[in-house]
């Protein structure tokens, strides 16, 4: 046991008892570290509770001894909000071991978890009951669905079926002090009040802990096609949009883009992957569509890239003609978060933008890059279907601590000033977490920043939830 908080320890130990405390430096070494590597933090204990009133008991216990708490899923986020200071006084509360599924309701398309079941294993339990679950991304087989909804995620299906938020009908929630709210109603319909649910939901931990949800289920897709595209410009990519759209209509469910930087890096650094076209193109788009139906989405996939090709907006294309043909793609398409990190050290941008500007936004960043950055190569894929751009810029391995800081500023600045004039966002579904609590600051509005203070001052007069994250 250490030596700082021994009778905190000790109490938490009589709320979670010997599985529900990790407090070896190995075991909590992978809890200290976030996926890409750039934040390491300590803490005093790992705190894992089983249940809602254990997380409430423990929360009650950081409230009296005014113990900073990190609430945590599966450590997957991008932005550092899940990983403690340096200081080593913040206690972690990991919800992993609260990942039960608690009940699939196929009649109201509901399914009801706890915060710390696998995204994966969502998804699966709906199938399971002829249902789907649409939340879907490259870290689905680590994320937890509390961190989803804590930071409001994204990823690949959101132009069909949204976000986290628009995922979930009710959370559970344990306040700073401990008291419980019991938000888990299963309703499409309720106006009764101020919406707290969508308050707690994409706080990233710095209101309450998210401990149950109940998640909203759609019918089961039994109809799947999936393409590859190759394309002369991101302006192609656009324009095949617009017009997927109008034959495909809502069936799309996903239309992810990358450049040929990005698909060379890809080849590159992750295993068993291989170009889908023969030829190579400057830009790619992967579009997939599904239906309750099975043949309508490759009959009208087909048509539509028929009908890109004569309109010249595609330059070739490939249906994928079997589920390990669309996995294959897939692969591609989400071993972009890996490859880059092999390749240099990625300035990560998560920028969205009304799609009808996504084009010229591309072309003024990318010329602001060439003037002021020429060495430094830019990676830009993502969401589009959604207007959500992953325009990264990469730095080399190797470079000393002030030049790398000096570049990150400079880069951050120059793009996230432009996406602010085009009436963007700088973060479209990674979050704020540590990594753009600055340039919260530098971008939102005085008054928008007096709103956020008193909401966390309300729910957090301690500061105690997640500090140093978000605001
Ligand atoms: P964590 O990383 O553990 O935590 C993230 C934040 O949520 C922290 O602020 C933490 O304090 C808070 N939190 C976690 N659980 C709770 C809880 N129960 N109650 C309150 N707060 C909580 N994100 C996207 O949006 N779209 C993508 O396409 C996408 N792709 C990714 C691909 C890869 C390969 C990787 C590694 C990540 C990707 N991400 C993506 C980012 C990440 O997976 C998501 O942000 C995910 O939602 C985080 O879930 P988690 O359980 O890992 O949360
Ligand atoms: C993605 O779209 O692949 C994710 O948001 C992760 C990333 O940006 O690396
Ligand atoms: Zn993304």
């Amino acid at each position: 046991m250490t030596s700082t908080h021994p009778s905190l320890i000790e109490r938490l130990h009589a709320v979670v008892g010997d599985a529900g405390l990790v407090l070896d430096a190995e075991r909590q070494a992978a809890y200290l570290t976030d996926w890409p590597r750039k934040w390491t933090g300590r803490t005093p204990v790992v705190v894992r509770p089983n249940s809602t009133e254990e997380t409430a008991a423990v929360m009650r216990l950081c409230h009296q001894t005014r113990t900073p708490v990190v609430p945590q899923g599966g450590n997957t986020g991008m932005t550092g909000a899940g990983i403690p200071d340096m200081d080593g006084a913040q206690i972690i509360v990991s919800m992993n071991r609260m990942n039960r599924i608690l009940e699939v309701d196929a009649t109201s398309n509901t399914m009801t978890v706890e915060a710390g079941v696998i995204l994966a294993s969502v998804q699966q339990a709906a199938a399971d009951a002829n249902r789907f679950f649409p939340l879907s991304l490259g870290a689905e087989g680590s994320c937890t669905i509390g961190g989803n909804l804590a930071t409001n995620a994204g990823g690949i299906s959101v132009l069909r079926y949204g976000n986290a938020r628009d995922l979930a009908l009710g959370v559970e929630v344990v306040l700073a002090d401990g008291r419980v709210w019991d938000g888990l109603r299963a309703l499409r319909k309720d106006n009764s009040g101020y919406d707290l649910r969508n308050l707690f939901i994409g706080s990233e931990g710095t209101l309450g802990v998210i401990t149950r949800a109940v998640l909203k289920l759609f019918p089961a897709q039994h109809g799947r096609a999936t393409a590859w595209v190759g394309l002369r410009s991101h302006k192609e990519a656009v324009a095949l949009l617009s017009l997927t759209q109008s034959i495909c209509g809502d069936r799309i469910i996903a239309f992810e883009m990358m450049s040929e930087f990005g698909m060379s890096m890809i080849l590159r650094h992750v295993a068993d992957t291989q170009r889908p076209l023969s030829g190579v193109h400057p830009y790619y788009v992967l579009i997939e569509l599904a239906d309750a139906q099975q043949e309508l989405p490759g009959t009208l996939l087909e048509e539509a890239l028929a009908a890109a090709l004569e309109a010249g907006l595609a330059d070739d294309a490939v249906l994928a003609v079997n589920d390990r043909q669309r996995q294959q793609f897939w692969k591609i398409r989400e071993g972009v978060s890996q490859a880059q990190l092999r390749e240099g050290h990625p300035l990560k941008h998560d920028i969205a933008l009304p799609i009808a500007r996504l084009v010229s936004f591309i072309d003024e960043a990318n010329a602001l890059i060439a003037a002021s950055f020429p060495q430094l190569p830019v990676l830009n894929f993502g969401h589009i279907g959604d207007g959500n751009l992953h325009y990264n810029v990469l730095l080399p391995h190797g470079l000393a601590d002030d030049e790398r800081e000096r570049l990150t500023a400079e880069v951050n600045l120059c793009i996230h000033d432009l996406a602010i004039a085009y009436r963007g966002s700088i973060s479209a579904e990674h979050g704020v977490g540590r990594l753009r609590r600055d340039e919260l600051r530098r971008y939102k509005s005085a008054v928008e920043k007096d709103l956020m203070r008193s909401i966390k001052a309300t729910l957090d007069p301690d500061q105690l939830l997640n500090p140093g994250k978000v605001l």
